[in-house]
This record gives structure tokens, sequence and C-alpha cells, in this order.
């Protein structure tokens, strides 16, 4: 249960337990779904200048549970995108990802965002498909790192039924 999950903005003095969430998740998540030198090159790439602009932005969210942060989202309004959703490793598979996802989606939505895109990590496909998400087509992309990975094209539409 995750009924005493605590949401709040992020800042930009979270960065480096954001990072650290990130590196954990993807490390454990990511292995057997991307060759181990390219896993290495990606992960080894600090924050970027975007990132950070983000979280000044405060279009970051940090789930809490007593008062530590356990995973974060983080939505790119102007690129409408998903940027960002890491659950740390030890609190997996315990509804915190859609929880933060739901939030993430709320959030687009109060910026005027329609339809919500991302690039899924190939492992985390399935949970995006299990949230409503539409798999458009898997490419693989140069990330800033100078590695090529695979992804996953997703979006989803944010309007909601009359
Ligand atoms: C992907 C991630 C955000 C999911 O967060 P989570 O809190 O573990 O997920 P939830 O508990 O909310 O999952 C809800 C449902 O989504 C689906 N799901 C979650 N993780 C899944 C996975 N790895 N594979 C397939 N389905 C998954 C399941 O249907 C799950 O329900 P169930 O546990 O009753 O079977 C988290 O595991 C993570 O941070 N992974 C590593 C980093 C990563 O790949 N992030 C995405 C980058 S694009």
């Amino acid at each position: 249960m995750c009924d005493d999950l605590a949401f709040r903005p992020a800042t930009p003095d979270d960065l480096t337990a954001l990072w650290s969430i990130r590196n954990r998740a993807a490390r454990i998540q990511c292995a057997g779904h991307y060759p181990p030198d390219a896993l290495d090159t990606w992960l080894a790439a600090a924050p970027s200048d975007g990132f950070r602009h983000l979280l000044r932005q405060g279009h970051a969210i940090v789930a809490e549970r007593d008062r530590s942060i356990v995973g974060y989202a983080v939505v790119d309004v102007g690129e409408r995108e998903l940027e960002a959703l890491f659950v740390a490793p030890d609190h997996f598979r315990r509804g915190h990802g859609s929880k933060l996802l739901a939030r993430a989606e709320e959030l687009a939505r109060q910026e005027g965002i329609d339809i919500l895109t991302l690039s899924a990590a190939l492992n985390a496909i399935d949970f995006y498909l299990a949230h409503g998400y539409e798999l458009l087509a898997i490419d693989d992309y140069a990330h800033r790192s100078g590695v090529r990975l695979k992804r996953g094209v997703m979006r989803k539409s944010l309007k909601l039924p009359r």
C-alpha cells in the first residue's frame, strides 16, 4: 500500500537525490534490455542543463515516504513530453510509479497538454501500456552521452471523456 505517500514539487536542491534514484532504478530494471557497456555510458552522464531547468520551473514532482524521496516524475511542458519517471528500487511495484504518473498527467493537463508523449526504456514499455499509452514505434536514438539506445516512442491522449 502507499497511502502514506506525500507529493511535492521538486526543487534544484533535490537534484542529487533524484539522479541517484534514476541511476539505481535503471541499473536494475534496464539490465538485460541493453548491452552493459551502453548502460554504463548512459548512466555515467551528469544531469543535463535541460533537466536542471525543468526542476527550476517546478515541473517535477517528488513522492516522499517518511520524508525520504522514493520516486519522481518530470514533465517537459515545452516538448509536451514526460521527461522522466523513476521509482527507487526498494519501492518498486507498490503503486508509487502509477501514482506519480497520474500526478504528472494532471500537471500536463493543467499546462494545456492534450497529448503527452514519452520515450520509454524497453523495460518500461509494458508499464506504460498498462497505463493507457500507445506504442508508436521502437527506434534508436543518440543519447547526449554518445551512446545509441533503443526506446519505445509512446503517447497518450489526456483529454477527459465528457
Ligand atoms: C517503471 C517504473 C516507473 C514503475 O514504477 P512502479 O512503482 O514499480 O510501478 P507500479 O507499482 O505503479 O506498477 C503498476 C503496474 O504497472 C505494471 N508494471 C510496473 N512495472 C512493470 C514492469 N517493469 N514491467 C511490466 N509491467 C510493469 C504492472 O501492471 C503493475 O501492476 P502490478 O504490480 O499489480 O502487476 C519503475 O519500476 C522504475 O523506476 N523502473 C526503472 C526506471 C525506468 O525504466 N523508468 C522509466 C524510464 S522511461
